[in-house]
């Protein structure tokens, strides 16, 4: 008996994040594409040959990273997962994200609760500062955690360093893809 084909449900992941150098970027593109292919695979398994047969929905997810200086406050509303992406300066997160978080705090209060999150820190030789910075944002959006913050380590500490156009390896990229294909499947197969 053939199945009819089902319409898949559209989840909406959303990468917020910053970058100076290109090093956070090009983890949010590992990510994003990490994503992707997640949601895709997850949903061939879920969904097998009742996918809808339009390219555009195979997968039931749509991913989206947008510079933070640039999210909506609705596109945030809307998100199902969000995964978070900044370098680390001063200790703290990159000040655009944290403009991000005052401006978008109050008006998501109680409105994300128990969405799926992940954080993604690019940092010189530490990371954890920025790291707990959005734990504590997240918990008061009570925000659901699925996994530790993913630490990306540059090793920059002098000024010519930090102010160099950052190369992330092969193996980072490769752990920034599996995060957003861990973020994306769970979010994709409801299981958070
Ligand atoms: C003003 C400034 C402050 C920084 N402070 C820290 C810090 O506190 N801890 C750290 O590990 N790295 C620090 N860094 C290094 C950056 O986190 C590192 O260069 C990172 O790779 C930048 O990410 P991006 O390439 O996405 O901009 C600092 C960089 C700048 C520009």
């Amino acid at each position: 008996m053939a199945l009819e084909k089902l319409p898949i449900p559209e989840k909406r992941l959303l990468i917020v994040w910053w970058s100076y150098t290109g090093g956070t970027e090009s983890l949010v593109q590992a990510a994003a594409r990490g994503a992707t292919e997640a949601g895709r695979q997850a949903a061939s398994a879920a969904f097998g040959d009742r996918l809808p047969d339009s390219a555009e929905s195979q997968s039931g997810l749509s991913v989206m990273a947008c510079r933070c200086d640039l999210v909506a406050t609705e596109a945030l509303l809307h998100a199902d997962a969000l995964l978070f992406a900044t370098p680390e300066c001063l200790g703290s997160m990159a000040g655009p994200m944290k403009t991000f978080f005052d401006c978008n705090y109050y008006p998501a209060l109680d409105r994300l609760n128990a969405r799926p999150y992940a954080t993604l820190i690019c940092a010189g030789t530490d990371g954890h500062g920025a790291a707990r910075q959005i734990d504590r944002i997240a918990a008061g959006w009570r925000l659901k955690s699925i996994a530790k913050p993913l630490i990306v380590l540059t090793g920059a500490q002098t000024p010519e360093a930090i102010s160099a156009p950052k190369q992330i390896g092969p193996a980072e990229l490769a752990r920034a893809a599996e995060l957003g294909g861990l973020l994306a499947a769970g979010t994709l197969l409801g299981v958070w």
